[in-house]
């Protein structure tokens, strides 16, 4: 076992409805693992989204901005919830969310969809279309109609009212994106899918070329390109197609949900959003109000985020797979929260679901090599 000297700091924003339930497992689980591989964590909190306009007013207070920009990941529970009456469209909880991800140029968001064997009854899908499926999604995150200029809404000479969002992308937005695309390829099935709509949009003519010209630095990488209304048929036609799928930020926000269909629950996708530097790890669900406090959310996604984490922060892929290899043997063991339950499951919450998980990860840490 190699010791690691360096000292990872992180930034825990538990955010709205059930993100301090779920990141309250994830740090419990978080600690336990770097514990296991002698790894330093200093860990520090934030407000985020609603508790942070309740709070100081404003969906991402300078002190949040200044811890995140000061850590070497972020965990990230849940933002959302908006209030009647508010009108004022920038102190929008989701605001704090696109300011995060903007201050940190968290250009490329991974959001893997892997099909564990006990979860295929999960789908509505039929489980010959969704078993095997091991896909991932790269979604550009700071740019596109999400952040692009000119927007905002105008009255016109007669009256009327007029809205604007221009989707806009610069090569330099496309090419690190794709390279950061093709580079998780070749770890993977070496295929990737670039996604647009080259059909009608101009942005998508330059997505396209420039894709293509990235994909020369990659020759070992097949590259295929989609439309992205015939991708969103594929994907719950035929997924096992797809190894990563390369698109922009509102295809890919689409994309993903959709995606999560096959999973059976959006409550068991990750995501990790990467820039040059630091790293934000969130699970893709929202705050779900309707099930907030209860001890009803489920946790996993935000467990497969922290082992996300340990892949990509620390650089410790061993114990990302320990994570993910001890939250499969829990679904195996028939453990389920009420999202993906099913006749003969055991019913489990939010918390005890950690407990079990924190089980299994002993059981390999016991009998595997480290
Ligand atoms: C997501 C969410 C966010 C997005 C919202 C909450 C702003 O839907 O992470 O997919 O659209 O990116
Ligand atoms: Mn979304």
């Amino acid at each position: 076992m190699s010791v690691h000297t360096k000292q990872f700091k992180i930034t825990v924003l538990p955010g709205d409805g059930i993100g301090p339930e779920v990141v309250s497992v994830g740090e419990r689980v978080l600690r336990e693992l770097a514990g296991r591989f002698s790894l330093a964590l200093r860990i520090d909190r934030g407000l985020i989204g609603r508790t942070a306009l309740d709070h100081c007013g404003e969906p991402f207070p300078k002190e949040t901005l200044a811890k995140v920009l000061d850590s070497d990941a972020v965990l990230l529970g849940a933002v959302g919830g908006a209030q009647a009456g508010e009108t004022d469209f920038g102190l929008r909880p989701e605001a704090g969310l696109l300011a995060l991800r903007k201050s940190l140029d968290l250009y490329a968001n991974l959001r893997p969809v892997k099909i564990l064997p006990s979860l295929t009854g999960s789908s509505p899908l039929k489980p010959e279309i969704v078993e095997g499926t091991d896909l991932l999604v790269v979604r550009e995150l700071v740019g596109g109609l999400y952040y692009g200029e000119p927007r905002g809404r105008e009255r016109t000479a007669s009256g009327e009212e007029r809205a604007t969002n221009t989707m806009v992308y610069t090569t330099r937005e496309i090419e690190r994106v794709a390279r950061r695309a093709f580079s998780l390829a070749r770890q993977r099935r070496r295929q990737v899918v670039s996604v647009d709509k080259a059909n009608v949009l101009e942005v998508s003519l330059l997505w396209r070329e420039t894709v293509d010209r990235i994909r020369e630095e990659f020759p070992e990488v097949a590259l295929a390109h989609q439309y992205v209304d015939n991708c969103a048929m594929q994907l719950v036609r035929d997924p096992r197609q797809f190894d990563v799928i390369l698109t922009e930020n509102l295809f890919g926000d689409i994309l993903s949900d959709e995606a999560a269909v096959l999973a059976g629950s959006i409550g068991m996708l990750p995501s990790a959003s990467l820039g040059n530097g630091g790293a934000l790890y969130e699970p893709v669900h929202g705050s779900a109000p309707d099930i907030a406090g209860k001890d009803r959310a489920n946790p996993l996604a935000t467990l497969l985020s922290v082992a996300m984490m340990f892949r990509f922060s620390f650089s410790l892929p061993g114990a990302a797979d320990m994570l993910e290899q001890a939250i499969a043997r829990t679904l195996e063991r028939g453990y389920r929260t009420m999202d993906i339950s099913a006749p003969g499951s055991r019913l489990v919450g939010t918390s005890e679901m950690g407990n079990r998980v924190l089980e299994d990860l002993e059981v390999l840490v016991q009998s595997g090599p480290r």
